[in-house]
């Protein structure tokens, strides 16, 4: 097979011990996480934005093949609504349920966008901290519904990602420390300003808002239930997380669409900001402390979302760390396309997920922990595609309309 040649990339996997009983329903877990409603009504608002269009499912029987599993399906968020990221339906849905709050009555997406609210809302500030993808989202947001956002950042974003939050006029702030300690500071200036934080992780006392953005990633899953064959089943799912808000909305929607039918939940971290998967061996919200300094810039978070963690440390099959080298890896097999599979941009966060496909089938003792096989029908999330052109072409050794031309 043409250029299938794998660094060593080991997969530390951790079997979750408190996973849910199959039987078990969502709302008998009692995780009061997600909901049907939450989903319905964020579907229904986001369908209704401006250049809304379902992003692609994508087949890669030439990878499976490869790695000796039944299928894999890549959810290619790489197109979003032209952000690039899978984010683009969580942070502006919760902007716009925000503004709606704040202004009363039955505002609709269709006023919002029309500017005939515009009087109020330009008075009205969001704000939230982020890695690059959820701050874009909420800038965006800002923007096309017509209010103000400031934008908190840390040391390790790229100046290229700072640069495509604020071409949505975003005031940008950089925060010279990590993640966490950009949410801090956030939140501080928020409370001193009285503007709304718009965050995509929870903490005590601050829930409502993350449940809307998780609640807006809904629609992503609303489109792969659609996207499948009839009767077709997943049996894994490897999602990557960073505060664990996607990994939450993608186990609760499916628990409570399929119920004792769902898929096994795999979370994959970066190996150096493995919060879920040292939670999950504590038992409970365990911090990971230090620069966090990893390429998948999304994922790079130190700290669990406390309300996503709640459903995670029931939904979740198994838990799984992989290097640096394991996302690259995967960039560069999504780009090659193996035996005959479509190129694909992923970007570094958004791959990984397969990366720890990937690294779990090449290593015998993860392959048997994770119950991979011939059988297994795989979901990924591709949850962005070049959202940084430019450590996109340093990793892949092409630009990604070189990679999509080909
Ligand atoms: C591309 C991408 N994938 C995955 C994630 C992880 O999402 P969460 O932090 O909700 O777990 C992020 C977070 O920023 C991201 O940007």
């Amino acid at each position: 097979m043409t250029n299938w040649k794998p660094p060593h990339l080991p997969a530390h996997v951790f079997v979750n011990p408190r996973l849910a009983p199959a039987e078990e329903s969502l709302a008998a877990a009692a995780t009061g996480v997600v909901d049907e409603a939450g989903f319905a009504r964020a579907a229904a608002e986001i369908k209704a934005w401006p250049g809304y269009q379902p992003t692609p499912l994508r087949r890669l029987p030439g990878l499976a093949h490869q790695l000796g599993v039944g299928g894999i399906a890549y959810k290619d968020e790489g197109g979003r609504f032209g952000l690039g990221a899978f984010k683009a339906v969580g942070g502006a849905y919760a902007v716009l349920r925000h503004l709606q709050d704040k202004l009363g009555g039955d505002v609709s997406v269709a006023d919002l966008l029309a500017g005939k609210h515009r009087a109020r809302t330009r008075d009205i500030t969001v704000c939230t901290a982020t890695d690059g993808n959820h701050g874009k989202s909420v800038a965006w947001g800002a923007q096309i519904f017509g209010c103000r956002a400031v934008i908190y950042i840390h040391q390790g974003v790229s100046v290229g990602r700072e640069q495509a939050i604020a071409a949505f006029g975003a005031e940008m702030r950089r925060i010279p420390d990590n993640y966490d300690a950009s949410v801090r500071a956030c939140a501080a200036d928020a409370a001193k300003n009285g503007w709304q934080v718009i965050s995509d992780t929870t903490w005590d006392g601050y829930q409502e808002i993350p449940r809307h953005v998780m609640h807006g990633y809904g629609v992503m899953m609303g489109e792969v239930m659609d996207q499948l064959a009839p009767a077709e089943q997943i049996s894994h799912v490897f999602i990557q997380a960073g505060v664990g808000g996607l990994p939450a909305a993608v186990a609760g929607y499916l628990w409570l669409e399929l119920d004792a039918l769902r898929p096994k939940i795999v979370v994959v971290e970066p190996e150096k900001a493995a919060c879920h998967f040292e939670s999950a061996k504590a038992g409970r919200p365990t911090p990971v402390t230090g620069k966090l300094d990893t390429l998948m810039a999304g994922l790079a978070c130190g700290e669990v979302s406390p309300l996503a963690w709640s459903l995670l440390d029931k939904a979740s099959f198994a838990f799984m760390t992989v290097p640096d080298d394991a996302a690259v890896f995967a960039m560069k097999v999504l780009a090659e396309g193996i035996g005959g599979d479509g190129r694909i941009v992923g970007g570094e966060a958004g791959v990984g997920g397969l990366a720890g496909l990937i690294a779990g089938c090449l290593d015998e003792r993860a392959r048997q922990a994770l119950l991979l096989d011939a059988h297994a029908n795989i979901l990924i999330i591709g949850s962005e595609g070049a959202t940084d052109p430019v450590l996109y072409a340093e990793l892949v050794g092409r630009k990604p309309e070189e990679v999509l031309a080909a």
